[in-house]
């Protein structure tokens, strides 16, 4: 079955490691394992937990410490509501695979992670695009949703926080979504990866599963929690959904690594330190790089209000390709360009990396857009 290349994760593979500064990074960044257990307390006593521990294939669906662990992050699921996965993209190939069917239209909302509108169509579903505009906040219209969602709907996909724009949905438009949805009897998506950093308030927003019976929420260790290398995700959704993926899951899945499963319940029973630290990584992160821009003649944006990252618009006429391969070769700043999330005439830079990294690379980045003006 053919697929659209992933343009992301193939310019990421290409240049993550060759770079000196790399402002393409989305996670914020990461712990090492020390790190993790001394936010736990449990440095000195870890290894009586571990070294007993037999290396089977662990609970199948996820343990019940982990899935219970998940379920606290919403106000209504419960741990059968929860199934674990590998990342947030295993949660979310997992669903399209589940609900989609050649002819059903799926909904995606674009920009956003490239799985949501590249597998539905490489099943032959019927994928129209909700365009994210920057005139409108990044946010969607509902109008246009309105208009897209008929009778053969079956998923409408949105991510939010989103990557790449850092706009953020609140409670109030989740719910018309969910109303739209309801309407035509469509499940909604909501890839929520970046939950748990908004710049303000609690640093967390509602949860589309919490809000609508057919809604479905992924998210995973990744992100917001600082722990890629865990490779752990999950999906919260309705029980008879949650029972579907599971049988689709047995084929491609088994279960998830048991270390992967014990570290992640160990960070999400210690959440509130570990997003403590996450959000004072992104808002400090984010007030260096407002500053930046704000002197930045060339470059303009529309601040972010969660998650990582952000869009920056360049006033020059050069394909976004071409601008961030000439910043990698002359300075060895990697950003990622519009052009591999179908948003050219824009970068993308995840600013939730390395305090002095990002420092350093937007004064690497000055000198170049200095020599690139006229
Ligand atoms: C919106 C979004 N969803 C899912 C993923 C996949 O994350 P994970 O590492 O949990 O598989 C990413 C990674 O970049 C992402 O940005």
């Amino acid at each position: 079955m053919k697929i659209r290349e992933f343009g992301v994760e193939i310019w990421m593979n290409a240049y993550e490691t060759r770079c000196r500064y790399n402002l393409a990074e989305t996670c914020v960044e990461s712990l090492k394992v020390e790190q993790l257990l001394e936010i736990a307390g449990l440095k000195e006593t870890i290894l009586e937990e571990l070294l007993p521990m037999k290396l089977t294939y662990g609970a199948i669906e996820g343990s019940d410490r982990l899935r219970d662990a998940v379920a606290s992050l919403y106000a209504t699921r419960k741990r059968e509501d929860i199934i674990i996965t590998h990342g947030a993209i295993g949660a979310n190939a997992l669903v399209h695979e589940t609900l989609v069917e050649p002819g059903d239209r799926v909904i995606s909302v674009l920009p956003t992670y490239q799985q949501h509108y590249s597998i539905p169509e490489s099943y032959g579903a019927d994928v129209r695009i909700l365009r994210l505009r920057e005139e409108n906040g990044f946010l969607p219209d509902l109008d246009e949703l309105k208009r897209l969602a008929g009778d053969r709907t079956k998923l409408i996909a949105i991510n939010n926080p989103n990557n790449p724009t850092g706009s953020l949905m609140d409670g109030a438009c989740l719910r018309e979504i969910a109303a739209i949805a309801d309407r035509c009897g469509a499940y909604v998506l909501c890839d929520e990866v970046y939950r748990g950093i908004d710049q303000e308030g609690t640093g967390f927003t509602e949860s589309m599963t919490d809000l609508y019976d057919r809604g479905i929420s992924t998210g995973s260790m990744s992100k917001s929690y600082s722990l890629a290398g865990l490779r752990l995700g999950w999906i919260a959704g309705p029980r008879e959904l949650i029972h579907a993926v599971a049988i689709h899951r047995d084929y491609n899945t088994i279960s998830v690594g048991m270390l992967d499963d014990f570290f992640a319940a160990i960070a999400l029973e210690h959440r509130e330190a570990v997003l403590a630290r996450s959000r004072r990584i992104t808002q400090g992160n984010l007030a260096i790089l407002d500053a930046w821009v704000a002197k930045e003649p060339t470059i303009s944006w529309l601040k972010p209000r969660s998650g990582t990252t952000a869009l920056l618009k360049y006033a020059f006429d050069l394909p976004s390709r071409d601008f961030c391969v000439r910043l990698l070769e002359s300075k060895g700043v990697m950003f990622t360009p519009g052009s591999v999330l179908d948003m050219e005439g824009y970068v993308r830079i995840g600013y939730a990396n390395n305090h002095a990294v990002l420092k350093e690379g937007l004064a690497k980045t000055s000198e170049f857009l200095a020599e690139m003006r006229p």
